[in-house]
């Protein structure tokens, strides 16, 4: 069956990639980004610009309400937070916003058992436009980075040009590794390539890179989800081999929380970049999340389905006129994720089907349990036909398993 050839490649794999031991599952935890850009207006809005104040209250939120404990540790700064270079040519944080600095951070997050991730660019300047990273500074930022004891970098790529990327990745992999502190390595670099071969070497990037950008940044918005979605399914023949434990596909960013999604396309978007073992970084002000949104971050099922331990990435396996698609992740134990996915626009659609419709030839019998309402459909054979109703913009998530007798 597919699934065994693409388990055994999964294994064949992970002798040839990063060797810092880090990311074996997803990172999960809280980015910057998505919600908060480059807000540098601490004058008018203390509360919400890029400061060690967001970053303090995000992770005392991280904390105390239950999102250490599920997995989301990483508190990750993107861009916006340097200052400049001191006389030596030293990274310097912006004195006014982060008056204590990254080290201060980094030991801030660490004494509530949580990881500080950072942000740089390989080129001339970071995206906004703060000094980059240029070849000639990689050594002295990675140690910088060590020496203030961060735990993650992501590498963007804006200002540089492809030669330069295809030497500072490589270059930075090797003097993370130097440093001696095990630091992951989030890279960018595929997102300005286009993210496919022959421009990409997925092979390279598994082994300098714990995880990777393919595509463009995610909005605030559905149709953003979507597309993105859209490249990663069209693509997923090049893009779902490539994924393994230390080593991810990244489609950025998970939007819960924020302003752009409504319930349905938020449970959507959950179970999507679960079932494709995507990080889950959340970008939300996690100070005022509404218990609803939390839940669908919080639930327990899903986040054991996002860390299951094969780390294999999901697959579309069927794409139907009806604006119905089937999501498939293998899972240890033979068990399966399954997500019922509609892109309908009317009303709450009925999808009758089976097992069999959806390729299981065993004869074995399962039971699936619905992810998002707890409820399990038991007695599962192959040719039992099952109905599920699917709400526009929605997903059904089942967690699937074979009974055992
Ligand atoms: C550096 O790489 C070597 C293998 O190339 C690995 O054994 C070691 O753990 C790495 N160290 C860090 C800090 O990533
Ligand atoms: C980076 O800066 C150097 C020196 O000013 C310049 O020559 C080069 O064109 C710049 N590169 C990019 C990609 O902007
Ligand atoms: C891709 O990178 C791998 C590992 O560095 C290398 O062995 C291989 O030759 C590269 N492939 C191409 C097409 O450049």
């Amino acid at each position: 069956m597919l699934w065994k050839t693409v388990l055994l490649l999964a294994l064949v794999d992970q002798v040839l990639v990063l060797e810092n031991g880090l990311l074996q599952k997803p990172p999960m935890g809280w980015l910057s980004w998505e919600r908060f850009r480059c807000n540098i207006d601490c004058d008018q809005d203390p509360k919400n610009c890029i400061s060690e104040r967001l970053f303090i209250e995000m992770a005392d939120r991280l904390a105390q309400d239950g999102w250490r404990d599920l997995g989301y540790v990483y508190l990750n700064i993107d861009d916006c937070w340097i200052g400049g270079r001191d006389a030596k040519g030293y990274l310097v944080p912006n004195r006014k916003r982060f008056p204590n600095g990254i080290a201060f951070l980094a030991d801030y997050a660490h004494s509530l058992g949580l990881k500080l991730g950072i942000y740089e660019d390989i080129g001339n300047f970071t995206c906004m436009g703060y000094p980059g990273t240029t070849l000639d500074r990689v050594v002295q930022d990675a140690q910088t980075f060590a020496e203030w004891k961060v735990d993650m970098l992501k590498l963007d790529g804006c200002f540089s040009t492809p030669e330069e990327r295809a030497k500072g990745y490589p270059m930075m992999a090797a003097a993370l590794n130097a440093t001696g502190r095990p630091i992951a390595f989030s890279c960018s670099w595929p997102a300005y390539e286009g993210g496919l071969p022959p421009k990409v070497n997925y092979s390279l990037l598994s082994e300098i890179c714990n995880l990777w950008r393919n595509y463009g940044d995610i909005q605030d918005s559905w149709r953003s989800v979507l597309s993105i979605l859209d490249w990663f399914v069209d693509h997923q023949d090049v893009l779902q081999p490539v994924a393994g434990p230390g080593h991810w596909n990244d489609p950025d960013m998970l939007l819960i929380g924020n302003f752009g999604l409504s319930f349905e396309q938020a449970q959507a978007q959950m179970a999507l970049w679960t079932v494709l073992a995507a990080p889950l970084f959340m970008s939300t002000d996690l100070r005022t999340i509404s218990a609803q949104n939390m839940d669908i971050l919080q639930n327990s099922l899903m986040i054991k389905i996002n860390q299951d331990p094969l780390g294999i990435q999901g697959y579309r396996i069927l794409k139907l006129k009806s604006h119905i698609e089937v999501y498939l992740r293998p899972l240890v134990n033979d068990a399966y994720a399954l997500v019922f996915f509609s892109r309908r626009t009317d009303m709450p659609y009925r999808f009758h089907s089976s097992l069999a419709q959806l390729n299981f030839t065993s004869s074995r019998l399962y039971e699936a349990q619905d992810v998002y309402t707890g409820g399990v459909i038991s007695g599962l054979q192959a040719e039992t036909v099952f109905t599920v109703i699917i709400n526009p913009s929605g997903v059904v998530m089942w967690y699937l398993y074979p009974v055992r007798m």
